[in-house]
């Protein structure tokens, strides 16, 4: 396909931006300008006082290194490679579902996951995504995971794992811990979405952040406005599409909980990951009801206000499980050094969800490629400056955590 001239003017605007991110923090500023601050504010912000998204930082910084010197690993540089579930991934760094990437930046899941393909590792597609499964997964170099809420209830939830299960996903991310939506605070300051709607009010509302921001109204407007989730649009009956309010309705009414895993188990074959466990307690709940993984997460800090930050809730799942089942974690890992105290205690692998759509509000696909290079130097720089050979080889010896936890 011959690339129009809009898309190869975005590209090179894209690529000398992405020459800009030095680190996750230049790629959240650089963000930050480009898009209007309701969706800023949409990607950036936590649930209620933050407490929850700054514990995840605060945690982070409460880990120190114990490097071992004068056995250094100059050449050959230290073996990133790892795998997860089985699946090989080329660094221990793997992509978090995250909602309306398509408002942030018009290609967005596609851009996540050919980003992902490129760095070797797994895309998770949100269940709010506006692109279809399957133009994710034709757009897909590795295997990529679905990550399933139950939108229209658990009838729509069937049908949303068999299109997944068609379009060739090989992984099923259930997050548990969205049974109402977080009370985001910024967004209700905006109170436009998302989805953003394109209409009289949510303009007026907008106008003069819009204004400030024409890149990404030319963006949005040469990608026809098209800013709702879409996968939904199959769950309906007699031929009728879904409305995502009718959608969201029925999710709310009835969320996922663990009894869900044994029908869940008879329609998909592949690995079944349980996002959102943040407890000892609920990661063996987990494993019972037939959890292949875990996910630690505490939603980056966007739904239950005043928990641990994931790291430390990382190290109370990792002693539950006993290495029954493999266990990831993510919420605030900004840096490879983060992801290197998160393997180093015992996660499989990190996953990012702010990282990726900072550098894709940003920079499009060459931004989100930009931020994982980044963690992917960071990994190689600070496993030899540990002492370290390979992640393989991380342990709690590399590292000192505060007392109590
Ligand atoms: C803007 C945004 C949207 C998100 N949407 C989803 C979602 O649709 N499904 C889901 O399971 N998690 C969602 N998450 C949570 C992420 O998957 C992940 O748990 C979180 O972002 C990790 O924290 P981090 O952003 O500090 O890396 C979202 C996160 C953000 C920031």
């Amino acid at each position: 396909m011959v690339a129009s001239r809009w898309d190869q003017y975005r590209r090179l605007v894209q690529g000398r931006t992405a020459k800009r991110i030095a680190t996750v923090a230049d790629a959240r500023r650089l963000a930050m300008r480009r898009v209007p601050r309701a969706v800023f504010d949409y990607i950036d912000g936590g649930a209620g006082a933050e407490l929850t998204l700054g514990a995840n930082l605060s945690a982070i910084q409460a880990v120190q290194f114990r490097p071992r010197v004068g056995v250094t690993m100059g050449v050959p540089a230290p073996e990133l490679q790892t795998s997860v579930l089985g699946f090989p991934v080329a660094m221990p760094v793997l992509m978090s579902p995250v909602g309306y990437t398509r408002m942030m930046e018009p290609l967005g899941d596609l851009a996540g996951v050919r980003a992902a393909g490129k760095a070797g590792t797994i895309f998770t597609l949100s269940s709010m995504s506006g692109h279809r499964m399957e133009e994710v997964m034709a757009a897909a170099a590795q295997p990529a995971w679905f990550q399933l809420y139950f939108l229209g209830g658990r009838p729509g939830a069937e049908k949303l794992v068999a299109s997944a299960r068609e379009a060739g996903f090989s992984g099923l991310v259930l997050t548990l811990d969205t049974q109402i939506t977080g009370n985001r605070e910024r967004e209700l300051r905006h109170r436009v979405g998302p989805p953003l709607k394109v209409d009289l009010p949510t303009m007026r509302k907008m106008a003069t952040q819009v204004a400030v921001r024409p890149g990404w109204l030319a963006g949005v407007a040469h990608d026809r406005f098209q800013l709702s989730i879409v996968n939904t649009e199959a769950l309906g009956t007699a031929g009728q599409p879904m409305s995502s309010e009718d959608a969201f309705a029925q999710w709310v009414a009835s969320p996922a909980r663990w009894e869900d895993f044994a029908w869940l188990r008879e329609q998909w074959r592949g690995p079944i990951l349980a996002k959102g466990v943040v407890t000892g307690d609920d990661a063996r709940r987990a494993i019972d009801s037939g959890a292949d993984a875990i996910i630690v997460s505490n939603h980056g800090g966007r739904q239950l206000d005043s928990l641990p930050g994931a790291l430390r809730s990382l190290v109370e799942v990792v002693d539950a499980v006993a290495g029954e089942v493999e266990v990831l974690v993510d919420g605030g890992f900004r840096r490879g050094a983060d992801v290197v105290k998160a393997v180093a205690l015992g996660a499989r692998a990190v996953m990012v969800g702010r990282p990726w759509v900072y550098g894709l509000a940003a920079a499009g696909q060459p931004g989100i490629e930009r931020v994982l290079a980044l963690f992917r130097e960071d990994l190689d720089r600070t496993l030899r400056l540990l002492g370290c050979a390979s992640v393989a080889e991380l342990n709690r010896s590399n590292v000192r955590v505060p007392q109590g936890w």
